[in-house]
């Protein structure tokens, strides 16, 4: 490798780091944004606008958000990856579906749900 091409492979590595930094950035916002939003998208139709389970959700023994002995008990590291990962059968994983990012700004979401 000559000098110049090691210039142009440095240049392009860069370039790659400011394209894969900068969206990750600007999603951090979004997510903070959207974060009930995209709760109420794709979480209310079995947990609730409120958290609680829908008729269709406790057909499948779906958490109660609001239980406060669930959310002193639970980690939020529980809740990543159950968002993340799902329950087989009951709750499907959204680690296709949503960003680490937006899994992220689900969790405050959730524990707001016991705060009343
Ligand atoms: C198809 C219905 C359904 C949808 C949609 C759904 N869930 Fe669930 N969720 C469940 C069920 C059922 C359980 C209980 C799973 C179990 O017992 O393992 C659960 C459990 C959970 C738990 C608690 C796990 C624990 O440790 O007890 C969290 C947190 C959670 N869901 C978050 C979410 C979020 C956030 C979304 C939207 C991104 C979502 N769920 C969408 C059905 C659903």
């Amino acid at each position: 490798m000559d000098k110049r091409r090691i210039f142009k492979v440095t240049s392009v590595v860069v370039a790659l780091n400011a394209i894969a930094c900068f969206p990750a950035i600007s999603m951090t916002k979004a997510a903070k944004i959207d974060a009930m939003k995209l709760y109420n998208k794709h979480c209310s139709a079995c947990h609730d606008k409120k958290g609680k389970p829908t008729d269709f959700g406790k057909e499948l023994e779906t958490t109660d958000f609001t239980d406060k002995n669930w959310q002193s008990n639970t980690s939020d590291e529980k809740i990543i990856k159950q968002i993340t990962d799902g329950t087989n059968e009951k709750m499907m994983p959204f680690k296709e579906k949503l960003s680490v990012n937006e899994i992220g700004a689900l969790v405050p979401v959730i524990r707001n749900f016991a705060k009343k």
